[in-house]
């Protein structure tokens, strides 16, 4: 199977066809998606939530997305991998946002990076671009804007707020991102976003009527024990699997079930004579 690009995710809009996208983080779940057929792995910034235990996405850095999209680059060869910008990356200069993207491409291995925001920040986004990076923009509930927002809340319910994100989806469109994410906002305004721009909307909480959809892979696999929004489906329930294991792991341990016989490696009759 040959790896997916910018423009195999732009034709699928023309097509008709839906669009996949998962996250990853590491290389065993990333092997395990690209095999899956996956078209998009999204390495997020939601990586300080799932696997660093943070209570948002503020304190992740460039190295902490460099690493893992790294490892989730190096566990994939089918999937277009995006590499997240986190805070303050894109924020500060268009000259650091640049050098920032360009940091996930050449020592993180992705193929386009995202980031986050509304009219304000198409500016980065189109230097980014200028680049030859590839950019997903990502508008609505972006969890970089938590404190700005007063919390995780849906985006675009009053009409200011809902021409505000249409205005942004066009502008990024304009500037020349590939695709953008909608972060939970109202499934009518993700409709009327979707079918005014020529490039994919990828929805997370935001109804069926984008071209794809992205979940955090954790949250659909039932493995992560924090807050689970209410967009989220469990297509698999692990965590009490690995539990289950675990617990299993622990009491043949304690009895001294494990390892049997068959866990374990020979020595020759004669070598082991001349020990004692
Ligand atoms: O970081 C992330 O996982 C994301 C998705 C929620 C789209 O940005």
């Amino acid at each position: 199977m040959s790896r997916v690009t910018v423009a195999t995710i732009k034709e699928k809009k023309l097509n008709k066809q839906k669009i996949s996208m998962l996250t990853s983080y590491d290389y065993s779940m990333a092997a395990m998606v690209d095999e899956a057929g996956i078209d998009m792995i999204l390495v997020g910034d939601s990586v300080g939530m799932v696997q660093l235990g943070f209570e948002n996405t503020l304190a992740v850095s460039m190295d902490d997305m460099v690493h893992h999209t790294a490892a989730v680059a190096r566990g994939t060869k089918h999937a277009l991998v995006v590499g997240d910008m986190p805070f303050l990356s894109y924020h500060v200069s268009r000259e650091e946002a640049v050098r920032n993207a360009g940091r996930l491409i050449q020592e993180g291995g992705a193929q386009a990076v995202k980031l986050e925001g509304g009219l304000e920040r198409v500016e980065f986004a189109k230097a980014i671009i200028d680049a030859q990076i590839p950019v997903m923009a990502h508008i609505g509930l972006t969890p970089q804007s938590v404190n700005a927002f007063g919390g995780f809340k849906v985006q675009g319910k009053d009409v200011d707020t809902a021409k505000n994100l249409i205005a942004a989806a066009h502008a990024f469109e304009e500037a020349g991102a590939f695709a953008i994410t909608l972060e939970c906002v109202p499934v009518l305004l993700a409709k009327k976003i979707t079918e005014e721009l020529s490039i994919p909307t990828i929805g997370i909480g935001a109804g069926a009527y984008c071209d794809g959809q992205v979940l955090v892979v954790n949250d659909m696999l039932g493995m992560f024990k924090g807050h689970i929004p209410k967009f989220v489906k469990k297509f698999a329930n692990l965590e009490p699997l690995i539990k289950e294991a675990l617990l299993a792991y622990k009491q043949e341990v304690e009895e001294g079930t494990f390892p049997g016989e068959e866990h374990g490696f020979t020595i020759k009759e004669d070598v082991l004579e001349r020990l004692y």
